[in-house]
Order: structure tokens, then C-alpha cells, then sequence
């Protein structure tokens, strides 16, 4: 799959679909490509069931603050539960219920790409957790948590990650910034040991996944804020609407310059 050289050469965003004039059809046929589960809910199939309260109240927090208490709760729960807890550990304090029967560390199992396996990066996985619990379902695109989900996956693959860095950093030493092209742990991960030439158990790899999870949980409050204010707007797309295909944008990061052809719908 991979050509060589690959890893390392910058991807430019949604720019290399070998499809891209195929798949530019209207609106209604794509609506149609995302019946599989990624349409919009109806307005009554979003209340849920009678027991289900959603979404769940906000009230805004410190960007900085929030990343501090992420770093360090990284240590604790690792990434997903630790982006969750500096969130919703705060808004328990301010708001009460229902965050209080939150249970945040169940959430310890995002840990390394869920289970290890090595999939979305759990600090994306825990954003999106959030986002959606506050935003809530599809009823709108300009409500919609799904968006800001990826908004932040998107975010995360371009930057040049760690952004943030915390007042007490467990390792003095200055971390390697690596862009990962990428939301899945396994590519950033793997990019970042391959540049800072340090294997998976040492001390700087986990200081440098506590920074990451610290860094999502900075900009996500600072989303969440915008949203707040009712100044947010999305910069999220869903993928598979013009993709043809559940996935990243960058397909070449994977397929070289020879990426397949999804078949597409019938209706195009
Ligand atoms: C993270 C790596 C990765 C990315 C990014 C990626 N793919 Fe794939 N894709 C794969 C792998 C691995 C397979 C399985 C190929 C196989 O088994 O031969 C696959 C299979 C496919 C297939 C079905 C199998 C085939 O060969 O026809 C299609 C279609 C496809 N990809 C299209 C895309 C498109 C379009 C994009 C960008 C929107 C994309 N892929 C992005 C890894 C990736």
C-alpha cells in the first residue's frame, strides 16, 4: 500500500482525490450516500427515549486550565478519559447532574487507539464524546456535535502536535512536534517515535501523548466556548459526503498516488 517515502512527505489537505471531479455531484445524491447511519436525526428521534436527557448543559471554561488538569489526569486514565475528566470533572463542580453519574473513567479504555488497537487517537475519540453530549444530535448543521468532532480530528492531523505545553511538564527536556496527517493513534504515534527516535514505553513518548490529549482539550474548550457565545462557526465536513468513502481526507497518505475508486451510488 504504502509507497516509499511516503511516511514522511506533508500531505496537503483534501487536495489529492484522485476522484475529486466524479465525485463533485449535487446535493441530493450525496444526501443519499449517507444513509448508512450518518444522515441528520429527525427532530423527535433526537429526544431519545424517555429516560434520555440530551444534549446536557454547558457552562464555559478555561482553555488553559482545562489542558492543565488533562495533561495531568493522563497520567491517571491516559487520553480519551483523561480529555473527558478535565471537561466534565469541571462542569460536575459547576453544574451538578447529570455530570455527576458521568462515568468518566470507563472511558480509560480509549487508551492507545481503543484497547490498544491503535484507531482514532483517544484524544479525538473523547472530544467527539463531548462534543456531541453538549451540542447534541444532527438537527442542524449549525448545531451539530458531529462537526466540531470533526473539526477537531481534522485540527489535530495538520498541526504540528504538542501544542500546548504544561507548567509542570513530568519531563524537562524539550518533546519533538510532529504533524500526523492523520486522527488514528497508530500514524501519529508512529510518526512522532519515528522523529523523536524513542520507543513506546520511554518517559518522553508519554509526555508527549499527555500533551497532545492537553492540547485537544484546549482547543475544544476554546470551540465549546465560541459555541457558547453562539459565535461558532463549523469548520467540520463529514468526510464520507465527498469522499465516497468512510475516511481522512489525505487519501494518498495511505494509497500513493494510486487510490481505488469507491463505487458510488446508483442515483450519480
Ligand atoms: C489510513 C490509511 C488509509 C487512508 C487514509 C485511506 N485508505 Fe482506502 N484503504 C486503506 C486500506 C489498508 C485498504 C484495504 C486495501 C486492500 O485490502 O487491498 C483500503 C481500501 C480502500 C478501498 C476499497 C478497496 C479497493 O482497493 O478498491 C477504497 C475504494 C478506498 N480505500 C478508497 C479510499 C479513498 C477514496 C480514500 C480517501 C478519502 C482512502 N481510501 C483513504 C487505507 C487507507
Amino acid at each position: 500500500m504504502r509507497e516509499g517515502g511516503m511516511l514522511t512527505e506533508k500531505i496537503s489537505r483534501r487536495g489529492l482525490f484522485r476522484n475529486a471531479g466524479k465525485l463533485a455531484v449535487g446535493a441530493a445524491a450525496m444526501a443519499a450516500m449517507t444513509s448508512g447511519g450518518l444522515a441528520f436525526l429527525s427532530k423527535a428521534e433526537a429526544k431519545g427515549g424517555p429516560t434520555e436527557k440530551w444534549p446536557w448543559p454547558y457552562e464555559k471554561l478555561d482553555p488553559g486550565k482545562t489542558a492543565e488538569i488533562a495533561y495531568n489526569e493522563w497520567y491517571r486514565v491516559f487520553c480519551g478519559a483523561a480529555v473527558i475528566s478535565s471537561v466534565f470533572g469541571q462542569l460536575r463542580e459547576k453544574i451538578g447532574a447529570p455530570y455527576t453519574s458521568f462515568p468518566i473513567d470507563a472511558f480509560v479504555f480509549l487508551e492507545g487507539g481503543i484497547s490498544g488497537w491503535g484507531t482514532v487517537c483517544g484524544s479525538n475519540a473523547g472530544a467527539n464524546i463531548i462534543s456531541n453530549i453538549i451540542i447534541g444530535p444532527r438537527i442542524a448543521e449549525s448545531a451539530d456535535g458531529m462537526l466540531m468532532g470533526s473539526e477537531i480530528m481534522q485540527w489535530y492531523s495538520e498541526t504540528a502536535m504538542p501544542v500546548f505545553t504544561p507548567s509542570e511538564p513530568k519531563i524537562k527536556a524539550a518533546i519533538p512536534k510532529t504533524i500526523s496527517n492523520s486522527p488514528l493513534c497508530h500514524i501519529s504515534v508512529g510518526r512522532w517515535m519515528k522523529a523523536a527516535n524513542k520507543d513506546l514505553m520511554s518517559p518522553e513518548r508519554k509526555d508527549r501523548c499527555a500533551r497532545v490529549t492537553a492540547s485537544v482539550a484546549y482547543h475544544l474548550t476554546e470551540l465549546l466556548n465560541q459555541w457558547k457565545d453562539n459565535t461558532y462557526a463549523t469548520k467540520g465536513t463529514i468526510p464520507s459526503k465527498s469522499c465516497g468513502i468512510t475516511g481522512q481526507h489525505n487519501c494518498t497518505d495511505c494509497h500513493g498516488s494510486n487510490v481505488p475508486a469507491p463505487p458510488l451510488p446508483k442515483s450519480l
